[in-house]
């Protein structure tokens, strides 16, 4: 039996402040507390997260956050097992507020501290939500992240393939700029998509013709900027018609992507799963999601997408990951350092460029 763990975690490797804590025994794991601020009205007028910005805001608001969290819990720090902190990949000041809170707090009170890479947190939710075991096929799309991982173990990733430009959230949030929604953008184009014709603008489905599972989403905004310009150009402006068609051809191609790319990795993937797993904010998309549950059922391999506010950012995958860390026997340490890179799979090439909302890694 599972001896009962008590961890507290900590994330500020983006826009989003947040401190969780989570218990686990033998039974399903409870997540005692999540609490996550945003900063989105923060950085509204910039366009982008304003790294400068959201270091600041964190190094402010971090050890309230930690406190609220405690407190939802009903438990002090004297109570945890340990202590997780996003250590990387992100927005370096960000990720240094939260890795030096945590090491004072470790020190303070004695307790074990566990670094976490936070794109392990993304890729381990699934066995917190539904207690999936390995291996498995991890599709992370967010505004900053998009990679296929197989998930071997608690510190066995292998990434199959990714985005080489932008994350599709990002291509979302651009698509909203170029048409004037408001941003994030996904959640706006996905409602204008609701009554588009996607057939009307046939966008490119980017590197389906090459093997593997890389994607790229940079040119389909290009693409949907030209025609955009075509129509002003013909007509003056666009009208809300065309608009939703726009957003419904843009969307049928990431869906399609997604969905292609997905089904070769799972080919890729070479052995037998026990689940294709998704997590970011763009596996809230009603048509990708729907594009993903069919690949993963014709592949007969249930399809796992944890609740949103535990797809999206948040300390209760890192508080998990922590868990899962200690459980398999990996040591605390207090001797590492903030990375604002930092690849899961060490063997697969660099992926290129870095995403607004931070590194791709
Ligand atoms: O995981 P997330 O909350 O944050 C990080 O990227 O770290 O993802 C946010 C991204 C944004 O780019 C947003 O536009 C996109 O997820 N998103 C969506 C939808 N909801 C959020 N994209 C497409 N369809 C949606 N319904
Ligand atoms: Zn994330």
């Amino acid at each position: 039996m599972d001896r009962t763990l008590t961890l507290l975690g900590i994330e500020s490797s983006c826009d989003d402040t947040a401190a969780a804590v989570v218990r686990a025994g033998s039974g399903q794991p409870e997540i005692l507390s999540s609490q996550v601020l945003g900063q989105t009205s923060l950085h509204e007028a910039f366009g982008g997260v304003v790294p400068e910005i959201a270091a600041r805001a964190h190094a402010e608001r971090l050890d309230g956050v930690v406190e609220d969290a405690l407190a939802a819990a009903g438990v002090t720090l004297d109570q945890m097992d340990g202590i997780a902190v996003t250590a990387g990949p992100g927005l370096i000041g960000g990720v240094l507020s939260g890795v030096m809170l945590a090491r004072g707090l470790a020190v303070a009170r004695g307790l074990p501290l566990f670094p976490v890479n936070h794109l392990a947190g993304h890729a381990l939710t699934p066995r917190l939500t539904d207690g999936i075991a390995f291996p498995y096929l991890m599709l992370l799309v967010s505004g900053g992240h998009c990679q296929f991982l197989l998930v071997k173990g608690v510190d066995r990733f292998v990434r199959l393939g990714g985005t080489i430009d932008d994350a599709p959230g990002e291509a979302f949030d651009k698509t909203a700029k170029l048409l004037g929604l408001p941003q994030p953008g996904g959640p706006a184009v996905e409602a204008e998509a609701a009554s588009g014709d996607p057939k009307r603008f046939v966008f490119p489905r980017p590197l389906l013709d090459r093997d593997g599972c890389d994607m790229s989403f940079s040119g389909l905004k290009t693409a949907l900027l030209r025609a955009r310009d075509a129509l002003v150009a013909d007509k003056g402006g666009i009208t809300v018609q065309d608009r939703r068609d726009l957003c419904a051809g843009f969307q049928a191609a990431v869906a399609e992507v997604l969905a292609k790319k997905t089904s070769r990795a799972i080919e890729m993937a070479g052995e037998e799963l026990t689940a294709l797993a998704v997590a970011g904010g763009v596996a809230a998309n009603k048509t990708i999601r729907a594009n993903l549950e069919s690949v993963s059922a014709k592949s007969g391999i249930p399809f796992i997408a944890p609740p949103l506010k535990l797809c999206t950012d948040n300390a209760a995958m890192i508080a998990w990951a922590g868990i899962e860390r200690l459980r398999a026997g990996i040591s605390p340490t207090m001797e590492f350092v903030a990375r604002p890179r930092w690849p899961l799979d060490d063997r697969a090439p660099a992926l290129l460029g870095s995403g607004k909302k931070g590194a791709k890694a």
